[in-house]
This record gives structure tokens, sequence and C-alpha cells, in this order.
């Protein structure tokens, strides 16, 4: 089986947890190789739903092991508590299937604050953040500053680490955002108290995936939120701290990337989006709240409404030049059924100048209007369909419409959040 890296093509929350679950009983290893627990993937088997944030959804296979690659950021509070949680529902989350490189960073109490903090004084121009202090933890890691889970082998460095960032941040928390000074010492203790419990799990990562390609194994890289919230190349400063491009991939585990096979990028067969930030294609009426409803568009980390718009294919074309996928996974296919009928963006228009692409000078998206293609909509319950034959015509056609304006096959569409609503096409 081929190596894989997976992306969402959008704003995030595209369905990713569950196409990474139906690949994942023929895959050796899920790496993740950015983001942190800002993401959350929502995975449906049987009557169980299993909503992870920070371990990959490839551990509900029992053959599949877990790497967090060097580029992730992550709470160790977080990724014990899923750890727990996944036991209690009888998934071995043991050191023997999860391992997390010695380079991956540490969120620490402090970020989250600061990341609070930070957006609670912003006025009009907040992010619209997750709050779970992704953003302060990349800060620390370009400074130079950040403490490493390999740190976590000799606590001393850890303590003089906490000592420093506190020099800076105290200042920060208490004089600038009106908040209390934290104690090194109390930060410490408590960090200490997991380490024991954490330990077993960190590891070479680098050489884990290496040896595995040597030996033919097969890998899915895992990517979390989407390509339009990159640092580089999304709808900056609406975006998250990394680059959720899929050439992270190599630089967010040490794989290079001529060991990928395929990129496979994740679509929603609409839009959404959390947080602030351009949406061209955003619906503030019913057919909105009529897509918020029916697709739960709710957000899985933070529980915030999102927001829901057309499809937008200058989005989808942006996505498609900066990581040519391969493939795509087509997702919530279903929640269109019923509608009249359906827009596509296929252009934007800005400053009287019609564009296949996103404006690229900053803060041109605010002002980008849609060009809509319209396709008659479908009536008919798809939710069972297994071939893409059995689908309508008119479903047929909005499906391959996709396909063409990405410039890339479709081999999988979701019709439900079951494993078996799927239909493979390839
Ligand atoms: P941060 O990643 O928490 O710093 O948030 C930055 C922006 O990215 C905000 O608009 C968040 O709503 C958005 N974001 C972060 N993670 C996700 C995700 O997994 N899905 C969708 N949006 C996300």
């Amino acid at each position: 089986m081929a190596n894989y890296i997976l992306f969402g093509a959008q704003w995030g929350d595209e369905g990713k947890g569950k196409i990474v679950d139906m690949l994942s009983h023929e895959l050796d290893y899920v790496a993740r190789y950015q983001g942190g627990n800002n993401a959350g993937h929502t995975v449906i088997v049987g009557d169980e739903k299993h909503i992870l944030h920070i371990i990959p959804s490839g551990i509900l296979h029992d053959n599949t092991k877990c790497i967090i690659g060097n580029g992730v950021v992550l709470d160790p509070f977080v990724f014990l508590n899923e750890i727990t949680q996944l036991t209690k529902r009888g998934i071995d989350a043991s050191a023997k299937r999860i391992q997390i490189s010695y380079n991956t960073h540490i969120i620490m109490e402090y970020h989250k604050i600061l990341d609070i903090a930070r957006e609670g004084k912003l006025a009009d121009t907040k992010i619209g953040t997750t709050g779970r202090g992704i953003g302060p933890c990349y800060e620390d890691k370009k400074a130079r500053i950040g403490i490493r889970a390999g740190d976590l082998l000799d606590l001393s460095i850890v303590r003089k680490k906490i000592d420093n960032a506190l020099t800076e941040k105290n200042v920060l928390i208490e004089s600038l955002y009106g908040g209390k000074a934290l104690d090194a010492q109390e930060i410490f203790d408590k960090l200490s108290e997991i380490v024991p419990t954490l330990l077993p799990y960190l590891d070479d990562t680098n050489s884990i995936l290496q040896d595995a390609v040597k030996a033919g194994k097969s890998i899915l890289f895992e990517g979390a939120q989407g390509i339009m919230l990159d640092i580089d190349h999304g709808t900056y400063p609406y975006v998250t701290s990394s680059n959720t491009v899929s050439d992270n991939a190599s630089i967010g585990t040490g794989v290079p990337s001529c060991f990928v096979d395929k990129r496979l990028a994740v679509v929603k067969a609409y839009t959404t989006r959390v947080g602030s930030g351009p949406f061209p294609t955003e619906l503030n009426d019913e057919t909105g709240s009529h897509l918020q409803k029916i697709g739960h568009e709710f957000g899985a980390t933070t529980g915030r409404t999102r927001r829901c718009g057309w499809l937008d294919a200058v989005v989808l074309r942006e996505t498609a030049r900066l990581c040519s996928p391969t493939d795509i996974a087509l997702t919530k296919l279903d929640v269109l059924t019923g509608l009249d009928e359906l827009k596509i963006a296929v252009k934007y228009r800005y400053e009287g100048k019609e564009m296949l692409y996103p404006p690229q000078i900053p803060n041109a998206m605010e002002k980008a209007e849609p060009i809509y293609e319209t396709w008659d909509g479908w009536k008919e319950d798809i939710s069972q369909c297994k071939k893409f034959e059995e689908l309508p015509k008119n479903t047929q056609n909005y499906v391959k419409r996709i396909a063409e304006l990405m410039n890339a096959k479709i081999t999988l569409v979701s019709v439900g959040p079951d494993r078996d609503q799927t239909i493979l096409i390839d």
C-alpha cells in the first residue's frame, strides 16, 4: 500500500477523521505533522462517537501505530486525558502503539493564558483562536526558547526553561493583560507529576518512520486544519500558526516527500469556517442555517457554531496548486440533499477583474465577490448509496464538476458519518 499525505482542502473540519479511519485498516502508521489539540477529529464507529484532538485517528484500528511528529505542538495533559478516554473504551493506547517525537514542542500553561489574553485584548481583529495555546507555543519554538518533549528526560533543563520563559511572560501577563503572575515552581511541579507517565511515549520518531519506509510499510501523514489556515499561504492573519500545506508533512516528521506516493485532499461538499476571517461564499441566510443544522456544523474542539456557505472552487483551485492532490475524498455530500439548487463559486470578482485564484494582496480576499454557477439539486436520499452509479444524475454532475474544477480524481465520496456510508470510486 502507498504512503499518503491527507489534508483538508478548505478551512478545516472537512471530515478528515472519518477518511483517516477508513484508510487505517490498510496502514502501518498514521503520523501527525503539524498543529495540536486545536484540531478535533470526529470518528463514528457503530454506536460510538470518538472525538480525537491530538492522537491520530488511526488509533481506532488495532494494527496501526500512531506517531506525533516533531512539527506538532503537544499539550501533555490533553494527550494523557485522551489516552485515559481511549483506554476506558477498551482501545489499546499504550506506548507500544503511540510515539511522540523528542522534538515535539510542549504547550505550557502560560501559552494557553497568553493565547486567551491576547485574543481578549484584540477588539475587532480577533482571530477567533481555539484558545489552546497553539500560537504562543509555536512562537516560543521560533524564538528558540520552547520546551521539547525530549527535554522532559532531564527535569533540571525543564525547570530552567520555565524560569526563563516566565521572566518574559509574567511581564506580559501582569503588566499588559492585567493577570496574575505565574509561579514557576507550581508549573514545574504539575508537569513533573505526569512526566513518568509520558516518558514511555517519547521516541526517535524520525528513525521509526524512516525505517518503516525502508521496510516498505505504509504511512499516512495526517494533516490537521485546512490549507486556507496555513500560516504562509492562508487567509493571514486569520490562520493557525503552522504550515498546513501538504509538503509540511516532510518537515513535520523528517520523511522526505519523495517517499510519498499520494496526496489526498479532503473536500467538504460545501464550505465552513470557524473563527474570524474572509469567507466569500458565506451564507448568512436560511440556506446557511440549514447547512449548519443538517451538517451538525459545531466545532468538535470548542463547540462553536461553524459559519457555512457554498462550495468555493477558487479556494479549491488554490489548494490544488499549493498541494497538487492526486486524489480527492469528497465528504458530507448527503448534507446537500433536498436543496433545489446548488451554487459553486468558480471565480472571484476583485476590483473589477475576474480571478481564478484568491487575490494575493494582504486583506484583499475580504473584498472579493464570488461569481457563481448554479447546479440543479436532488431530493433522493443518497445516504445508503454504495456505488457512484447509484447516485442521482444531478448528484453525479455536481461531483464530476468538483473533480474538474480541482483537476484531480475523486476516489472516495462520503454520504454519511458511518464507516460504511462511503462510496469508493477507485
Ligand atoms: P488556533 O489554531 O487555535 O491558533 O486558531 C487559529 C484559527 O484557526 C482560528 O480561526 C481557529 O478557529 C482555526 N482553527 C484551528 N484549528 C482548527 C480546526 O481543527 N478546524 C477548523 N478551524 C481551526
